[in-house]
């Protein structure tokens, strides 16, 4: 069988130096259908590795549970790899960070305020055993040693970044170990002194994560790591995007990624193809202010988030084949989607779609304590008099209504707590609350979601309160709600009469034909901020603000004929119409 080792200046492949020349590709955010094609692209591009990180809150959204749905299939996406003749590398957090909702942490789990998070905690870490013996029962048969591909596995993420507990790394290694992992273990560090001491132990291989400057950063962490191969495992090759922000590119990549080889490291480049945050699965910063990621995770790769080679593929398989053999195969460039419009002429105010399910409180609750883990929610309360209404913050976005009418938006992102209402307001106050995406770096990982009290009137506690989540996770019972009620929005109702405008908050449906199934761009500018589903599959949110002013459809979700669309738009749309453009438009980036 074969083997793979840490050498005193290489990794050992069969006992020979052997350098990893690895991409990172996130199989929960890549439709399942799409994963080998991906595969078979990093490999034409020089690469002779996949990384990918495991998402502990999409595996487990209940503890005790482990999904392996298709989307979740790791055991099928590792099997891909082999497949493909290329080795795997397994990074299964437990903390990720990866712009991934609460850093891929569960719900479930950071509700508990009894443990606390990534330390010895005895609470917390027995927990993560739970959640690792389930990763590392996949992971141990496909180890190198026993014929599969994966040759590395990495304990936690960045540690040394948020703390220094040492007795919880070596629970972690402990785990691993008795889990029957034998290959090398690695951790991953920015090349920061204090970070590299904090995030490691003796017997794990330290590596470093940036995307500049290599020599000097090698240096950094030479110093750390005497011994063994030099290794960038997260070679930042480009960035993600916060909403309401330019795009993020590096147009200098491939010259550092020639520095870093150049320099004789091995190598994971972040991202090879940085896919899709679907639904509602993105993080978000938070920094002192809050900036939630955006849809796409395109993160300026060099495979685009639609599978397609760009100038920085191209660039880098270049500078790969200056180090090892690169395949002469070259994936097909990217052609125009099908460009069509569609009515969306079914509609339903979201207040009559019967899918809010409130319960009573005589507090203000957090969305956490109504397990609306992610997306939406609604509280409601009666209001005798007007004055300013004010909330202790505002989790993440909260827009206001009176007897069904608009009254105001607070956004966390611009620090708005308090919203003025009439003076002679009187009925029934209403806030549709959206968790715009989990804080996913720094202490802030896991923090309840929804309003946050006290909530006052003039000063005064309003106590009494409805909430519940807002019901957007079973595409089914969206649809009964657009089909069962009467369509009260003003949509085009004939297929020559121009769309009406679509005022939300509300939900709409259009169907459309096609030939065969295959990638689509739906251009959502024009529209105001929601969510959008294609035959039930959530591809996740737009919003006015951008950059992003398309969303991806991968291809295998449509069927050769009928295919259907709903939009749940919460401030409105000029035009209730879906328009699908031959090429996405990921906004403008600074100059
Ligand atoms: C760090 C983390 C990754 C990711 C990148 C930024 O390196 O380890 O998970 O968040 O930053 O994309």
């Amino acid at each position: 069988m074969p083997t793979f080792a840490i050498g005193a200046t290489d990794f050992l492949l069969d006992g020979a130096p052997f350098r990893v020349l690895s991409g990172a590709l996130h199989y929960f955010r890549v439709h399942p259908e799409h994963w080998a094609d991906r595969i078979h692209k990093a490999k034409l591009m020089g690469l002779n590795t996949i990384e990918t990180y495991v998402p502990w809150n999409e595996h487990s959204p209940s503890r005790g549970e482990f999904l392996t749905t298709p989307q979740l299939d790791l055991a099928r996406f590792l099997d891909l790899v082999h497949e493909a003749g290329m080795h795997a590398i397994v990074r299964p957090g437990p903390y990720i960070c990866a712009e991934w909702t609460d850093g891929g942490l569960p719900a479930w789990l950071t509700a508990d305020q009894s443990m606390t998070l990534r330390t010895n905690d005895p609470t917390y870490v027995a927990a993560v055993s739970e959640y690792l013996e389930d990763v590392y029962a996949i992971v141990r048969p496909r180890q190198i040693q026993h014929g599969g591909p994966v040759i590395l596995v990495q304990i936690e993420n960045e540690y040394g970044a948020y703390a220094s507990d040492k007795d919880y790394l070596r629970a972690l290694t402990a785990l691993t170990r008795a889990a029957g992992i034998d290959v090398p273990l690695t951790t991953v560090d920015q090349p920061n002194d204090d970070m590299l001491e904090n995030g490691s132990l003796d017997e794990l291989h330290k590596t470093g994560s940036f995307g500049s400057r290599a020599s000097e950063r090698l240096a950094t962490l030479r110093r750390h790591q005497p011994t063994g191969p030099l290794m960038c495992s997260e070679f930042w090759c480009g960035w993600f995007d916060a909403w309401g922000a330019p795009h993020r590119v590096a147009p200098d990549s491939a010259r550092e990624l020639d520095e870093l080889l150049a320099a004789g490291a091995s190598v994971n480049i972040y991202m090879f193809h940085g896919g899709t945050n679907f639904g509602f699965t993105n993080g978000a910063d938070d920094k002192g202010t809050y900036r939630p990621t955006i849809t796409s995770y395109d993160y300026d790769a060099p495979l685009a988030e639609d599978g397609t080679p760009t100038e920085k593929y191209w660039q880098f398989r270049e500078v790969l084949a200056k180090y090892a053999p690169v395949p002469d195969e070259a994936p097909a460039e990217r052609t125009d989607a099908p460009v069509f419009e569609v009515a969306l002429n079914r509609g339903i105010p979201l207040w009559q779609a019967g899918l809010i399910a409130e319960g009573s409180f005589a507090h203000l609750p957090t969305s956490s304590e109504f397990a609306a883990a992610r997306g939406f929610s609604s509280y409601s309360t009666e209001i005798e008099h007007g004055g300013l209404l004010a909330f202790a913050e505002v989790r993440d976005r909260a827009q206001v209504f009176l007897n069904g009418s608009p009254v105001g938006t607070l956004s966390r992102d611009h620090h708005e707590r308090v919203v003025p209402l009439p003076a002679d307001a009187r009925g029934t106050l209403t806030v549709l609350v959206e968790n715009l995406g989990g804080v996913n770096y720094g202490p802030r990982i896991g923090e309840p979601k929804g309003l946050i009290g006290p909530a006052t009137l003039n000063g005064r506690p309003l106590t009494r309160w409805s909430a519940g989540a807002v019901l957007l996770d079973d595409a089914e019972a969206i649809r009964e709600a657009l089909g069962s009620a009467v369509a009260t929005v003003d949509a085009a109702d004939a297929a020559d009469a121009a769309p009406g405008p679509l005022c939300g908050p509300a939900l709409a449906s259009g169907r459309f034909e096609l030939a065969a199934p295959v990638d689509l761009h739906l251009d959502t500018s024009g529209w105001g901020k929601g969510v959008v589903w294609v035959n039930g599959f959530n591809l996740g949110r737009y919003w006015s603000r951008g950059p992003l002013a398309t969303l991806y459809v991968p291809g295998p979700v449509l069927h050769a004929g009928s295919n259907e669309i709903i939009v749940f738009e919460t401030i409105g749309a000029e035009r209730a119409a879906a328009r699908f453009v031959a090429r996405p438009v990921l906004g403008s980036s600074e100059p």
